[in-house]
Parts: C-alpha cells; structure tokens; sequence
C-alpha cells in the first residue's frame, strides 16, 4: 500500500527547522514524522516540545526507540481527534493522489469520509492527500502559528491550483516561498517540490520568494542555468519549411458560424488544447467557413456580413476587397497543412504535432513541411537537443509562457544523421511515439542523435529541464 513514504534529506530538513522563527519552547508537532528527520533536527536545533505522528507502526516503533521524553502517536493525522494547538508545524506530507486515497481504507481513510469532513469542504476531489494534511495542519496552529512545509509545486500549474491557495491564505499568509531543486528526498523522486512557510495571522504580508539549488550536503541560491553550446552542421531550411497556419482576417464570421449545411464547414484545429499528444489525428476542432454551395442560408449569412463589415469600415482587408467590387471577397484561400504542426506559445512542454490526416490549422499555430522523410524529421524535432535550443532562444512573456518565433525555428540545426540504422531507429521512435504517446521515446530519440554532438544526452536533459524549470519558476 502506498502510504507515500518519501524520506526527507537531513541537511534539507535543517534548512526548513531554520525557517521557524518562534520560541525554542513552543510545543511544535510534525504530523507524519516517517523515520523522524524533522525531530532529530528539531531536536539539534534546540526545540524540546514535540509531538510526532505517524501512521506506520513499524517507523513509530522505531522512532519511539530514538527519541525520549516526546509526546510520538502511532495514528491516523487527518481523522483523528487533536485537540492541542501548535506554535509550530514542521512535514513533508504523503502524495498521494487522489485516485489511490481509497486504498487507505484499512486505516479508516476514503475520499469520502475526508471529503464529508467540514474541514476539507472546500477541496475538490481531485485534491491530493499532502493538501487535506496542510489543510488540517493549518487548523492546529495558534494564532502566528508557523507551518513549514515540503510539497509537489505542481500544484502550481494544477486546474486547483488557485482554490488551493485561496483556502491556504483564508486565515494565513505565506511567508516564504522557497523552489528548491536537487535531489531534496533520501530516495530518488521525480517530483519538483517547493517549501512553503505560512503563518497564520490576520496581519498579511508580502511572500518572499527565494530560489535554491541543494547539491546534496549544501544549499545555495541558484542562478539561471549555464549555457550549453551544441553544434550540429544542418539547418532547418535545409531539412524543411514553415508558414503560419490559417488567418481567417475576420473570425467571427469565419469560425464556428451558425449555418446548418455541412458542406460549407471545414474541421479547424484552432488551440493546442485541443489536441492530445503528438498526432492531430483524434483532436477536437472548430469548424471554418468555407463556401463549397451557394444556398440560401449561407447567401443571406454572407450579405449580412458585407453589410456589417460596409458599415464598420472594418476589417480592413476584408473592406478593401468588398469596395473594390471583389466578388470573391469571403473565400479563403486553399493551403496544404499536412506536415507537422507547432503551437508557438509554450506553456508547459515543447512539442512538435504531425498532422497526418492534413486537418486545417489555424494561425496559432505554425506548419512544417518536411523536405525529408516526415518521420526523421519528427524525430529531429522532438528530443532534447532540440528543446533546448528552443528554450534557450524563445521570448519570455511572463507567467511561464514562452512564444518562438519563426526565426528562431529556421535558426535551428540539427546534425547529419549518417548511418542507415539510426535513420531506421529515428523513424521507428518517431512512429512509436505518435501512436503512443509514450514521453520516454523522446529519451530514447535524444540518445541516438548524442551520436552527432560532444554534448551527451544526460547534460542535453538536465540542461533542459533546468531551463525549462527556470522558466516556469519565473512565473512566481
Ligand atoms: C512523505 S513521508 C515523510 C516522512 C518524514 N516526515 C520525512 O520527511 O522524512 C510521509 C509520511 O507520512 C506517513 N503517513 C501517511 N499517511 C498518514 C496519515 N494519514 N497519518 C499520519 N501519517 C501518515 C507515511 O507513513 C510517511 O512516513
């Protein structure tokens, strides 16, 4: 059963006792206290009020062994009784998502009890069980009361994310809010955390946002990432071309409008959110106007929109050519989309879309059109290598959002793939990738083009994914 037993680092759990600012006798509690990281340091730190909980009796036995004279529980945290209040509340709480929160069943935990109790009114169903914990925990604590707190920042980005964060500062500000990347935990977790310091107080103030690196024995203030400099002989006009998708010069009148015959409506792919992973094929899409018969409807349809756009005087383009006695004035020109299609605003993940069944893509995004086989081409476009270039050199719009220009696509390169087997490998990942939307096959991609490059594909990953992290913690 998965209790999420994720163990802190010691130095990483000195760090977060150093953030309390309350008087060393204050009672303090850590509520999942696991191997008892968070009391050994608080211990070392001076603090002698402590009240431990965890739910596992073989790691309460064990800490009730090491340490003496503290108040340790071997119990649930989340639906048991507390009656005592904390200056002080120190964890790194369980994720554990809310899909498995049922498998807790033979402690006495389901979603349903949780989400029945008062206290966690207010978390929608998907919530994660770190956020009932400092949900709860934040309800233990006395007026100035502190919390420090390690958790997933994925929270960040999540649909919950803000509701998360209205509930944390109903009562509470944070205080600090600490990114720290590095290996923070004893085991290996692929997951980005933050620490929170929160306060419960009326009195507000502004969060002071810090970012650190831990190198595994220190921790330091971290910099943007150096640059990595990869050098392949191709550039990307020599492999392929691009254009931006469809401008429709009026999209009012040209997406999704009321007319009943499907003959003048054409799929449109017009966001990224409408498609899922790496092939437009079972995307969701708008429908573009596109007069192929002459009804009535769309006579009147059309007639209506000269008049409006006469009498707007706008949009110009469109005005211009009704003015000018162009009788053709609503057709849209026919252009090839197939090929590979790439949204330009990057919030998240870079990625690079074929669009095999030749959809019609609106201008958010650019098309690529291969001058080689497509599927190298794919793979050319989807690995590291070529994230990286993308992220060093796209635009930074604030909040995480980055926007690549098409000159920064035509000044990608790329290298000379030579042997036929790994031309053969490229196109069989490109393929596997597209149908399966398996992320690890970009992996697998990036280590068959280290072939071509000094720079391996472990520095071309961490180089990017510590770019990328940059990035998006830019937002805060
Ligand atoms: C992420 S680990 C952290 C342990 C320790 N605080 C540390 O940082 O090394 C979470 C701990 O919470 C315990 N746990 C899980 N569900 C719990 C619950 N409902 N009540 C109390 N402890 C729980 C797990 O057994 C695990 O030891």
């Amino acid at each position: 059963m998965n209790l999420g037993q994720v163990f802190t680092n010691e130095y990483v759990a000195n760090y977060m006792t150093s953030l309390f600012s309350i008087p060393k006798k204050s009672p303090i509690l850590d509520p999942c206290f696991g191997e008892g990281v968070f009391i050994k340091s608080l211990i070392d730190n001076g603090f002698s009020n402590i009240t431990g909980i965890e739910i596992d009796y073989n790691l309460f036995q064990c800490a009730n062994k090491n340490f003496k004279n503290l108040i340790l529980l071997n119990r649930d945290f989340l639906m048991s009784p507390c009656k005592s209040k904390y200056d002080g509340i120190i964890m790194n709480p369980p994720y554990i998502r809310h899909e498995e929160i049922n498998e807790l069943k033979t402690y006495g935990i389901t979603k349903e009890k949780l989400l029945n109790n008062k206290l966690f009114k207010d978390l929608t169903p998907k919530s994660n069980l770190y956020m009932y914990f400092i949900i709860k925990a934040i309800s233990l604590l006395k007026i100035n009361g502190e919390l420090v707190v390690i958790f997933p920042s994925s929270w960040l980005n999540a649909k919950n994310g803000d509701c998360f964060k209205r509930i944390i500062t109903k009562n509470c500000f944070i205080e600090e809010h600490i990114n720290i990347s590095g290996n923070v935990f004893n085991q290996k977790a692929l997951v980005d955390v933050i620490i929170l310091k929160i306060k419960k107080s009326k009195n507000k103030k502004p969060t002071l946002f810090k970012n650190f690196n831990f190198d595994g024995k220190e921790i330091y203030y971290r910099n943007q990432p150096p640059k990595i400099i990869i050098q392949f002989n191709k550039n990307f006009t020599e492999i392929a071309s691009i254009k931006r998708g469809l401008t429709t010069g009026y999209n009012e009148m040209f997406i999704n409008p009321p007319i009943k015959n499907k003959a003048n409506l054409v799929p449109i792919v017009s966001s990224p959110k409408q498609i899922k992973g790496y092939s437009i094929k079972d995307s969701k899409y708008d429908y573009l106007f596109e007069l192929q018969e002459f009804d009535l409807e769309t006579k009147k349809y059309i007639n209506a929109y000269e008049n409006k756009i006469i009498s707007m005087q706008k949009p110009k383009t469109l005005f211009d050519k009704i003015i000018s006695n162009d009788k053709k004035w609503f057709f849209i020109k026919p252009t090839k989309y197939d090929g590979i299609v790439f949204s330009y605003f990057i919030r998240n993940d870079i990625k690079f879309i074929l669009n095999e069944s030749s959809m019609v893509i609106r201008d958010n995004f650019y098309v690529i059109t291969p001058k080689i086989n497509k599927y190298i081409l794919f793979a050319l476009l989807n690995n590291y290598y070529t994230y990286y270039q993308l992220e060093c050199v796209g635009k930074k719009y604030g909040n995480g959002l980055l926007k690549i220009q098409s000159y920064d696509i035509k000044n990608l390169t790329f290298p000379m793939i030579e042997s036929n087997s790994d031309m053969k490998k490229l196109e069989e990942l490109a393929k596997s990738l597209i149908k399966t939307n398996n992320e690890d096959i970009i992996y697998e991609i990036t280590d068959i083009i280290s072939k071509y490059t000094n720079v391996s594909s472990t520095t071309i990953c961490e180089g990017y994914f510590s770019i990328k992290k940059y990035r998006l913690e830019e937002k805060i």
